[in-house]
């Protein structure tokens, strides 16, 4: 696809390339076994489900503040300066202004995210032991140049404002890529990135039900990324469920929660306070500790906590982690293989269409403690 390319995007402290050195072993198959069916099942579906970021309508024009105007007519202003109570109030002008670089930073971190899948996806192709994942992993590679490629296009030409990787989502990134365990990059990106993102995706198209351009742009990405994290969890299941000794496993645990750890911050909107002239130290507790911000958060990981539950990863040690997190509520939900697309839980559901309807009040999503 071609386009020009305006807006670029802000670099990163460290500046324009980030390196992570790793010693991984490369692994030849000479079996060609072809035997894990339910993994050449969903190299098939990958390949005919294809999509081209030319197929979709870029002239569709996008106002994002525009947008927020019309729901400040709805009553925006009353839920986020009346229920969520911030530090001070915001004028609408400002409003305007916080939906826009909120939404903006959202959507960076997930483009990030995606360029991280596609290099993870590629070092799959190189160490998965097994023909069959290795074909998967090639499909996905060329998904996740396509995520690449699209939420480039939308922020740099559509919406004009856009944010460097978070330091959260970099650690995690480069925790994942400077470990040479396969099963590492499968459970970091597959399990808990994409898991998160797949979540994540599900309330922005939620949110952003009236701009019909992201519509589109998450319906297909969101399509591809449940595959992809169907990939994650069939791969890993008989791995961490039959063959690891409790002593690797273990180490699996105290990446999990890690990764949790960093996800949680991935989510804080800081570098949106910062930006706006909003003193963060005043700001980021606020949104760290506010009712609403902390449920919504809780909500990213509603299906990763299934799919750690399927792999054999919600062992004791995970689940007191996950206990203090009030994360547990989500182990019943169904896991990606299960059920492919990711819903928002009921309860988000249920407030956020308060929020866009303008409706005040309304018990936000339960608190985390
Ligand atoms: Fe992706
Ligand atoms: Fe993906």
């Amino acid at each position: 696809m071609e386009y020009t390319q305006e807006n670029p995007l802000p670099l990163p402290p460290g500046g324009a390339f980030g390196e992570v050195a790793s010693t991984i072993h490369t692994v030849f198959d000479w079996r060609y076994a072809l035997e894990r069916k339910n993994l050449m099942n969903l190299y098939e579906k990958g390949k005919a489900l294809a999509w081209n970021a030319t197929d979709i309508d870029w002239s569709i024009p996008v106002d994002v503040e525009a947008l927020a105007a019309q729901r400040i007519r709805s009553g925006l202003g009353v839920v986020m300066n009346g229920v969520m109570q911030p530090p001070a109030p915001l004028n609408d002008q400002e409003l305007m202004t916080f939906q826009l670089h909120t939404n903006a930073f959202m959507l960076s971190q997930f483009l990030h995210g995606e360029q991280g899948a596609l290099v993870a996806t590629a070092r799959i192709v190189q160490s998965a032991p097994w023909e069959e994942a290795k074909f998967y992993a090639a499909n996905q590679v060329a998904d996740e140049a396509r995520h690449v490629e699209v939420y480039h296009r939308y922020l740099t030409e559509k919406l004009g404002v856009s944010y460097p990787c978070v330091a959260s989502l970099e650690q995690l990134l480069n925790r994942i890529m400077a470990d040479p365990r396969w099963d590492i990059t499968f459970l970091g990106m597959q399990i808990m990135v994409e898991g998160l993102a797949l979540a994540a995706f599900g309330v922005q198209r939620m949110q952003m039900a009236d701009e019909p351009l992201i519509q589109d742009i998450l319906t297909r990405v969101m399509a591809d990324e449940s595959r992809h994290v169907a990939f994650g969890v069939l791969a890993l299941e008989r791995l961490y469920r039959e063959e690891m000794s409790p002593a690797d496993l273990r180490e699996r645990e105290d990446f999990v929660i890690e990764a949790t750890e960093q996800l949680r911050d991935r989510l804080l909107i800081t570098p949106v306070f910062e930006r706006l002239g909003l003193d963060p130290e005043l700001w980021t507790p606020w949104s760290r500790n506010t009712p609403f911000m902390r449920g919504f958060r809780q909500m990213m990981f509603a299906k990763i906590v299934p799919n750690l539950k399927r792999l054999g990863l919600l062992t004791p040690r995970v689940r007191a982690a996950y206990e203090a997190m009030d994360l547990l509520r989500f182990e019943h939900g169904k896991d990606s293989v299960e059920e492919a697309e990711a819903p928002p839980p009921a309860e988000l559901v249920e407030f956020l269409m308060q929020f866009l309807q303008g409706q005040s009040a309304g018990a936000p999503p339960a608190a985390a403690v």
